[in-house]
């Protein structure tokens, strides 16, 4: 397939390397002409970690194209993932760009996080050819892809996507209704918003916080999610026999959550407890990555041995 990736920054630069590794033919568009080596150093560096998932190594830059004009990458194309930065004015000026130079059929996949597909589609002037496709950084590894249309999709638009992510080795999920953030941001955001009330009360540090997600809940959230997760501790009573066990418990501590103003009392706790500068942060992307492959290897070779996945 022809694939055309507007805007090649964190997001566009990951897509990039996945398309190339599952086959495909890719025209990358940035109107930072300093991106271009940053892409192609991206899709070399990415090789090996996509190589160990079962991707193809060979001839990824020979199917790679960089432009700096956004017509040029859009001509051709069946495929459209747009990563701009999240600013709607980027996103709607970019529409009216190249939607003249669309193919028919071509669609738009949105990776936005936090912009409706309403907003996005009053944007351009034939709306059903827009979803919204929001991946998880970094989507070259990270399978998870939201998918989103509405009463104005055109037909087939969704699942096409879907078989589209699942030909890629994605999990896609569906949104029935359009919501702020999603899905996983959403629960990521509430989560995150306990973490900070936690710190701020004094119960434990941001750095505890972080070490009893990292070595408890998230190492099964990465295996199930929370409800098959609890449906496992109730024995075979299921999910409904743990809301009997533990429900009036899970009631307590959301009656006790925190809600988190983000203001000066809140960064300059971040600032105390998170000094930045004791990190390296690109070892740290390293080891993330490092780690992300040997667990989405582990989960490859259980599910090829034919052991349960996720519902
Ligand atoms: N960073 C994340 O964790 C994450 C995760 C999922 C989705 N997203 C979404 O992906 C999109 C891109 O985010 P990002 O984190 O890659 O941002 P980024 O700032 O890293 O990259 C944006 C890129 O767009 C380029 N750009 C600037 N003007 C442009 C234009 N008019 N047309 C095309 N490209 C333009 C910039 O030069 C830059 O390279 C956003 O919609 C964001 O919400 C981000």
């Amino acid at each position: 397939m022809n694939i055309a990736v507007l805007g090649s920054g964190t997001i566009g630069k990951s897509w990039c390397a996945l398309f190339l590794a599952a086959g495909h033919h890719v025209v990358a568009y940035d109107p930072d002409s300093a991106k271009k080596e940053g892409i192609t150093d991206f899709i070399q560096a990415s090789k090996s970690a996509l190589r160990r998932l079962g991707y193809q190594s060979a001839g990824l830059i020979e199917r790679f194209r960089f432009v700096q004009n956004p017509m040029d990458a859009v001509q051709g194309a069946e495929l459209i993932q747009e990563n701009a930065p999240e600013r709607l004015g980027v996103k709607h000026q970019l529409f009216s760009e190249i939607e003249p130079y669309l193919d028919s059929q071509a669609v738009i996949h949105s990776s936005t996080s936090g912009i409706t597909l309403e907003e996005l589609q009053a944007g351009l002037s034939d709306i059903g050819r827009i979803i919204i496709a929001h991946p998880f950084n970094p989507p070259h590894l990270i399978p998870l892809v939201e998918l989103f249309g509405n009463q104005e999709t055109k037909p087939r638009v969704i699942e096409s996507a879907r078989e589209f992510y699942e030909s890629l080795g994605k999990v896609p999920v569906e949104l029935q209704k359009s919501v702020p953030g999603h899905i996983a941001n959403r629960i990521q955001a509430v989560v995150w918003q306990e973490a900070l009330h936690l710190a701020q009360e004094g119960v434990a540090s941001l750095s505890d916080i972080d070490k009893a997600i990292a070595n408890g809940p998230g190492l099964r959230w990465s295996i199930y999610g929370p409800n098959q997760l609890f449906s496992l501790a109730a024995g075979d009573r299921g999910l409904e026999g743990f809301i009997e066990h533990l429900g009036p418990s899970f009631q307590r501590w959301w009656s006790s959550a925190g809600r988190v103003e983000i203001n000066s009392k809140t960064v300059d706790m971040v600032r105390e407890q998170f000094k930045k500068d004791d990190k390296d942060i690109s070892d740290m992307k390293i080891y993330r990555d490092q780690i992300l492959v040997k667990i989405l290897e582990a989960k490859i070779a259980m599910r090829d041995n034919g052991k349960p996945e996720e519902e």
